[in-house]
């Protein structure tokens, strides 16, 4: 297929996916059903988080660039995605507006290359005064507050680090490579790797690139998962012989290195059977099969046997406002936190029953907001007369950005053998 019909492919998908995403369909969902693959996938998904991180900039610019008065939202959209390449592409300039304005047939408005031509030479013209005009609020209003309170000193920061792409990480799955092999793999192909203190399986890569291209990637030597995500693991800690129950499993991310890391008897719940489906192919790739489960976790009655759990790992729907660098589309989609909350709770109360005396609980979520994170296990801690919370070296808040990772929150509850005694 010729290059330029691959950029037409990638146009039109962009042109469906990005009005989609900001009248809140989820992104995930818009890139697997552009039914694009491997690199332009890639470059699909590059172009959408890209511009739907920098909407509000892209918005305020067109306000610029357009004569006021009404706008049709598809030509406003494609101007949006043009100016993102525009202002963040490798290709040349000339290329990039001749091939969106070429875009305008693919969304049958024609009359509308002129326009199309003009706004982004006109951009490309007086581009300094344009770019250096201070860039509007990116972040809603309901999450924005938010963070303010919850975080009056580092809500600045939290909300630059929500707006860098954020890094590759890899986990190496060490049932098959060490990290420290299959580091020097992708250095020996030219890629730059870095490693981290606390994460034994974890590699950042200084420059994104489709995963095909990682070595043994269809082998299961490695899979795709943020530094923050690999604590869960580490945090969990498994041991052969325990019995572990991963109760909010798919995608699977975490349930495979819980397996890496040597947990051999784990059922996987989960209550999506489409995210279930890919659990089961992204563990049969990197050599694993657990007992993989459809339920609502919260009903114990629909999984569990009189066996208690040696450890759980509940890691619960959530607002994921700590992965809006990966997520870009949380940011124009509105969230209920009620709803969520109240879930989290119901999940943890469920589960609770099931982990033996002595046993341990890794509550977490991948959102930076209180009320899904120290409110809800304080909630449950000032209820749950055998709950404690164990201090972790490596539990707690963590905001993205911070050592290149997400937002992620992680509580570790020990359970005593009866009420009042320490497990
Ligand atoms: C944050 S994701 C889990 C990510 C996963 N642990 C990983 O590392 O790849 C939360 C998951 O919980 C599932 N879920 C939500 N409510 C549930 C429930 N009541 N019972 C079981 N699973 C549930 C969702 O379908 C979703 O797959």
């Amino acid at each position: 297929m010729s290059e330029a019909l691959q950029g037409q492919r990638l146009r039109r998908a962009a042109l469906i996916a990005y009005p989609a995403a900001l009248g809140e369909e989820r992104l995930d969902f818009l890139l697997e059903r552009s039914a694009l693959q491997g690199a332009e996938r890639a470059s699909l998904q590059w172009l959408l988080s890209g511009a739907l991180r920098e909407t509000a900039i892209l918005q305020a610019l067109l306000a610029q660039l357009l004569r006021p008065g009404r706008q049709d939202e598809q030509i406003s959209a494609l101007l949006q995605l043009a100016l993102y390449e525009l202002r963040h592409g490798q290709r040349p300039e000339f290329a990039v507006v001749n091939d969106w304005v070429a875009a305008t047939q693919l969304i049958g408005k024609v009359w509308a290359k002129g326009l199309v031509n003009a706004v982004l030479r006109r951009y490309l013209r007086e581009r300094s005064r344009l770019d250096a005009i201070p860039p509007p609020q990116s972040h809603p209003q309901w999450l924005l507050q938010r963070l303010q309170v919850a975080y009056p000193e580092q809500w600045p920061q939290i909300i630059a680090a929500n707006l860098q792409p954020a890094p590759l990480w890899l986990r190496v799955n060490r049932q098959r490579r060490s990290r420290d092999a299959y580091q020097a793999l992708l250095t020996e192909r030219g890629v730059a790797s870095s490693s981290h203190p606390q994460l034994p399986d974890a590699l950042m890569l200084e420059q994104s690139l489709p995963v095909q291209e990682l070595p043994g990637w269809e082998e299961g030597w490695v899979a795709v998962q943020d530094g923050a995500a690999q604590l869960a693991a580490e945090i969990l800690a498994p041991k052969a012989g325990e019995r572990i129950l991963d109760a909010c499993a798919a995608p699977g991310g975490k349930t495979a290195h819980l397996l890496a890391l040597g947990a051999d008897d784990l059922l996987a719940l989960d209550r999506s059977e489409s995210r279930l489906q890919r659990t089961q192919a992204a563990l049969q790739r990197q050599g694993f099969a657990p007992t993989l489960r459809l339920a609502d976790a919260a009903d114990p009655t629909t999984y569990a046997d009189a066996r208690p759990f040696d450890a759980i790992l509940l890691d619960v729907p959530c607002s994921a406002t700590g992965i809006i660098r990966r997520h870009p589309d949380i940011l124009h989609r509105p969230s209920d936190l009620a709803t969520l909350t109240q879930e989290q709770a119901r999940l943890l109360r469920g589960v609770w029953p099931l982990l033996r005396p002595g046993g341990r609980l890794l509550y977490c979520t991948c959102s930076v907001l209180p009320e899904e994170n120290g409110e809800q296990i304080a909630a449950f801690l000032d209820e749950q007369a055998d709950a404690r919370l164990q201090v972790h070296p490596l539990s707690g808040q963590r905001l993205p950005g911070q050592d290149g990772m997400d937002g992620f929150f992680y509580a570790l509850l020990g359970k005593v053998a009866e009420a009042g005694e320490a497990a």
